[in-house]
């Protein structure tokens, strides 16, 4: 009769799953920062697209068993990015991925998170359900333009903020931040105006907002008082610029001294980088969640500047591989 072979205690013990980390095409930098933070290579992996326009992606590595994090932010082509993202997901499942984490950055469709037109589509939980059937096991993100949106996804989501990062932004660039004030540009974004006044020992005003369609805004009132102060403006993004210029225009009417402004996601779509070029403010600071091309830094009249949120990224990384606490990176 022969004996079931049996692997060694010790070889079964030091059996754990691989560190992989890959990337899609929409923002390989930070890809390759986070595998930098890490000391991981950025993992193989190819992507094309055959002359119909379907997408093919090929792994060109092992990753069974593997804890893969696949790095894609939701950048312009949108859907492209997304599209390569659930193709990775479920290759990486039937290559027999141990656990795939989705690292998105930039959820861009956080925006559409409710219904507030009729016969439209709340495609922020549209996309979380393709995700998941896809084979996404968690999400890891940062700064969702709602935080509700988190409830979307039935599997974990670690929800980063760049906040800290915001606000230690602010104290290097104005020692004396704690005599200035954050400006809210809206309802929506008080939470964290809030939260960054906090951090800086500083005033809080905000700005009430009316969105007349997705590229006009109409600023009622700013609450609070800006006059003769410099003013911190915080957002969790500036895509046209739209509320942006609207927002510096009404603080620099109530007599703001200078302007500093900071948001997590530096999408600068359409006339967003013609409008900062012409915009009355010190700075315009982003973080590299969206990858801003030098020609966009360049045009925008030495405005531009982007902040690196690699390192927290690649801590969130960490502690979901040995299991250990996300949250307390944000204390
Ligand atoms: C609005 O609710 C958001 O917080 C941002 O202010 C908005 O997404 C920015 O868009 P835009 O730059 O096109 O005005």
């Amino acid at each position: 009769m022969s004996v079931p072979h049996r692997a060694p205690a010790e070889l079964l013990n030091s059996r754990r799953s691989p560190l992989l980390v890959f990337a899609g095409q929409s923002n390989r930098p930070l890809a390759q920062a986070i595998c930098d933070h890490l000391g991981v290579p950025l993992g193989r992996s190819k992507t094309e697209k055959f002359t119909n326009d379907n997408i093919i992606v090929h792994y060109e590595e092992s990753l069974r068993e593997g804890d893969v994090f696949i790095v894609q932010t939701f950048s312009n082509p949108v859907s492209d990015s997304i599209m390569e993202l659930m193709l990775m997901i479920d290759a990486a499942k039937s290559a027999s991925a141990g656990r795939v984490t989705a690292v998105i950055p930039y959820y861009s469709y956080a925006r559409s998170d409710k219904k507030d037109s009729p016969r439209i589509s709340i495609a922020g939980r549209l996309i979380a359900d393709l995700l998941q059937e896809a084979g996404a096991d968690r999400i890891l993100t940062m700064t969702l333009h709602a935080p509700q949106v988190h409830g979307f996804f039935k599997v974990p989501v670690d929800h980063l903020s760049a906040d800290l990062v915001l606000s230690e932004h602010f104290r290097q660039c104005v020692p004396d931040a704690h005599n200035g004030v954050v400006l809210a540009p809206d309802a929506g974004s008080i939470k964290r105006a809030s939260q960054i006044a906090r951090r800086l020992d500083s005033g809080l005003a905000m700005i009430d907002k009316e969105r007349l369609s997705d590229t006009e805004v109409r600023p009622r009132a700013l609450i609070g008082d800006v006059d003769g102060k410099t003013v911190f403006i915080v957002d969790d993004e500036i895509s046209t610029a739209g509320s942006l210029v609207e927002t510096v225009n009404i603080a620099r009417s109530m007599g703001a001294k200078d302007v500093y402004v900071a948001v997590t996601h530096g999408v600068y779509s359409g006339p967003a980088i013609q409008r900062i070029a012409a915009l009355d403010v010190t700075q315009v600071a982003s973080t590299n969640t969206v990858l801003v091309p030098d020609s966009k830094i360049q045009a925008s009249n030495g405005r531009l500047a982007v902040l690196d949120v690699a390192p927290l990224f690649a801590n969130a990384i960490t502690n979901i591989h040995t299991g250990a606490s996300v949250s307390t990176l944000f204390t």
